[in-house]
């Protein structure tokens, strides 16, 4: 898509900020990582806005700016805003627009995300900004019907986070019910799951247990809120439960592999997927990064592969870990395999891929091999009760 419509020139890239004042809106998309209190680091959102206002300074005629960077409530009316206002000399009104625009895409399905997005979020400084985005949008997506709420950017901001949170509640609850289950012999969260989904008050999407969530948004997203509700005296500590159960779910992969193979220590461990979600190379807080700190700590040598992830691996991992350019030379003669991507790839593995492991042990994190076929392997899964818990 991106190439096609290069070719035809209608998107076209630029280091050159005053060609902002070609334009009539401007969407700030800077990333907004986090500070080291977890707090949110506005430092990019900062610069952005202070190069889009000296860019339109000498500009005639109306311009909208978009924030649609993930920022904690009330930063574009308190801090984009006299920001824009002072760089640009001009007011927000008649002459400059100002809008929250969350984005809501998922990594790995950011064009459906796009395309066909389940709402739009336009939180408007005042009626012309909300009109000349909403028209905007109209014009993006023609006949389609897609939700869009308005409202203030600040409820706008919150509804982003708030997204998050339940998204991130949801992963951290089932894999709570997972831990539970995996404790318990012959009790299987897969099954619980599809029961608990029928349920139309909860529904069927993001209940599969896995290692725990990563990327880049729901850890740095949870952090932010967390600090921004203990800077304005509110503790938000179902939030910080959340983030523990995530950070505690690579540990259990970890025991998993330990109650097969007893010590890790000198013991070879395959680990398959390092990106933390199938068809991304992101490996941003992924649960395999903790889960290789974890072996490597317990003595354990580490051989990985993923089809698309390495290089970025690569950088964050110790030179202890190996990378292999295909499954095979990963799994070759090491002592169990841990599944940690759900790539399709892994879906469809069989005993005969796994031939030249040197012991037949399978940790599978994301519940995705088809267990049947491996008859005569030692073969756990999260949330599968086993025996030995
Ligand atoms: N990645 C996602 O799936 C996703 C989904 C929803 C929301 N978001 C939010 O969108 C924002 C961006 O996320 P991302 O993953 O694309 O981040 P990213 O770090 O991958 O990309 C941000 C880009 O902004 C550029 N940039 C920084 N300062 C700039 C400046 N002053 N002028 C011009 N460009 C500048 C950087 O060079 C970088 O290319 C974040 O707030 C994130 O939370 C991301």
């Amino acid at each position: 898509m991106l190439r096609s419509a290069v070719k035809k020139k209608r998107i076209e890239f630029t280091t050159d900020i005053g060609r902002i004042r070609d334009g009539q809106t401007t969407f700030v998309t800077v990333g907004t990582p986090s500070n080291e209190d977890g707090s949110i680091n506005l430092s990019f959102v900062k610069k952005a806005t202070e190069d889009i206002g000296a860019s339109i300074r000498n500009s005639e005629g109306y311009h909208l700016v978009v924030v649609k960077s993930t920022v904690v409530p009330g930063t574009t009316s308190r801090v984009v805003r006299p920001i824009l206002e002072s760089s640009s000399g001009r007011p927000c009104g008649d002459q400059l627009g100002l809008c929250s625009n969350p984005e809501f895409l998922a990594e790995g399905a950011a064009i459906k995300g796009t395309l066909r997005p389940d709402k739009i979020v336009i939180g408007a400084e005042d009626d012309e900004s909300r009109n000349t985005l909403a028209k905007l949008y109209k014009r993006i997506y023609k006949g389609k019907k897609v939700a869009t709420i308005t409202t203030n950017p600040t409820t706008a901001e919150t509804i982003k986070y708030a997204s998050n949170s339940f998204l991130a509640t949801r992963v951290s609850t089932i894999n709570t019910i997972a831990d539970i289950c995996q404790r318990v012999p012959s009790a299987d969260i897969e099954t619980v799951s599809k029961a608990v989904g029928l349920d139309p008050r909860i529904g069927p999407l993001y209940l599969k247990a896995g290692p725990g969530y990563g990327g880049s948004c729901f850890h740095k997203d949870l952090q932010a809120l967390i600090a921004f509700g203990q800077s304005i005296g509110y503790d938000p500590i179902l939030l910080s439960a959340v983030e523990e159960v995530n950070q505690r779910q690579a540990n259990e992969v970890v025991r998993m592999s330990q109650n097969l193979l007893g010590s890790l220590n000198d013991r070879r461990i395959a680990v398959l997927g390092l990106a933390f979600k199938k068809d991304t190379d992101d490996i941003r807080e992924a649960a395999s990064i903790r889960v290789i700190d974890q072996l490597l700590k317990n003595g354990a040598s580490v051989s990985a592969y993923d089809p698309m992830a390495t290089e970025n691996a690569r950088k964050v991992l110790p030179e202890q870990v190996s990378f292999a350019t295909e499954l095979g030379g990963c799994v070759k003669g090491t002592d169990c395999c841990i599944v940690m991507t759900e790539w399709d790839e892994f879906r469809k593995l069989s005993p005969r891929d796994l031939r030249t492991m040197n012991a037949q042990n399978i940790v599978d994190a994301r519940r995705i091999l088809d267990r049947s076929k491996f008859q005569g392997f030692n073969y756990v899964a999260v949330g599968l009760g086993s025996a030995k818990p």
